[in-house]
């Protein structure tokens, strides 16, 4: 069974967790699903197996990715009763492990292929509830377009799960994905967040005002009002990375490219081009902007140094089975 989903950027961040164990977000998240960065995934249930067999770009996964996943695949054996082992091929157009969300599209592409392949036929909100459970922004890489994740407040975690606020052709953004470094990153996001949730001082604040920016950016979707769209996303970026910083030890995940980039935004601006800059847990700058920029955009970047790659995107769709031949 094939299927394939797109990765998303959060234009309000999902940082801290409620309830570790099901993934249950201390927070609701907005974001966009981007048409460039895909995960494709293949997955075969074979009685003969003795475990999970997974392949990441054609190479065997880490034992901690194998962990990750054969974790995932048993919640998916559970709801199934079934007990074989799968193999699992999963391609991504984009690098792996380096903020660019490559676990958000990948635990939706599995989430879809692995369901069907076990033979369940699930809703999308059983879907997004599954993919939370692999990773807490894979939940909204089930759909397209603009996406909000939903808290929740039961302990199950019945009433976590993403929906889609609009579809992707309803207002045409453009997402740069500006690569500033491939080396994987040092601390992963689940390790962070907890150490965010213990040790920062403004964590308390972040969680309060969370209700408070998701309000003002549905509303900036509603009005398709781009300058509070943008402003908004680096405001909720930077109070995210505060937190991080703000840690005991600190997790810094931004280079010297990042840094470099922020300013670049901002001086941007002031030259009267409508661009604003949001950044995961990762050094990976992305612009958000509007179709009619995106060329100068692109050639401004190449004046400077040190950037890896540049991709382009506009909004994906929902993650879906692909139709292919075995
Ligand atoms: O899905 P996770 O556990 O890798 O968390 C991702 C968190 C951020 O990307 C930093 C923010 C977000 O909402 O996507």
């Amino acid at each position: 069974m094939f299927a394939q989903a797109c990765a998303n950027i959060a234009l309000i961040k999902y940082w801290g967790k409620r309830k570790a164990a099901l993934n249950l977000p201390a927070v609701g998240s907005i974001s966009l699903t981007l048409e460039a960065l895909k995960t494709h995934t293949r997955v075969d249930f074979d009685t003969h197996l003795l475990h999970d067999i997974l392949k990441i770009n054609d190479q065997p996964a880490s034992p901690e990715q194998q962990k990750r996943v054969s974790e995932f695949m048993d919640i998916v054996r559970s709801k199934a009763a079934i007990d074989q082992h799968a193999r699992i091929d999963s391609h991504n157009n984009f690098p792996t492990a380096a903020g660019l969300a490559s676990s958000a599209s990948a635990f939706a592409a599995l989430s879809v292929a692995a369901s069907r392949a076990a033979g369940l036929t699930l809703s999308s909100e059983d879907l997004s509830r599954l993919a939370r459970q692999g990773s807490g922004s894979a939940a909204r890489s089930i759909y397209g377009g603009f996406v909000e994740m939903i808290r929740g407040i039961r302990n199950d975690g019945t009433d976590a799960c993403a929906r889609q606020i609009k579809p992707p052709d309803y207002w045409d953004l453009r997402v740069l994905i500006v690569v500033t470094s491939r080396q994987e990153k040092q601390t992963g996001s689940s390790a962070a967040m907890k150490r965010s949730a213990q040790t920062s001082p403004f964590y308390s604040q972040w969680i309060e005002h969370s209700e408070n920016d998701l309000a003002e950016m549905r509303m900036a979707i509603a009005d398709k009002n781009f300058e509070k769209l943008g402003e908004l996303s680096e405001f909720n970026a930077l109070k995210m990375h505060a937190l991080m910083i703000s840690s005991r030890p600190a997790v810094i995940y931004w280079n010297a490219r990042t840094m470099d980039l922020i300013h670049f935004v901002s001086d941007l601006r002031r030259q009267a081009i409508p661009v604003y800059f949001t950044i995961d847990a990762g050094p990976q700058v992305k612009l958000i902007s509007l179709p009619a920029y995106t060329k100068v955009l692109i050639e401004k970047l190449r004046d400077i140094p040190g950037l890896e790659d540049v991709i382009e995107s506009s909004l994906g769709g929902d993650a879906m089975i692909e139709e292919r031949e075995g």
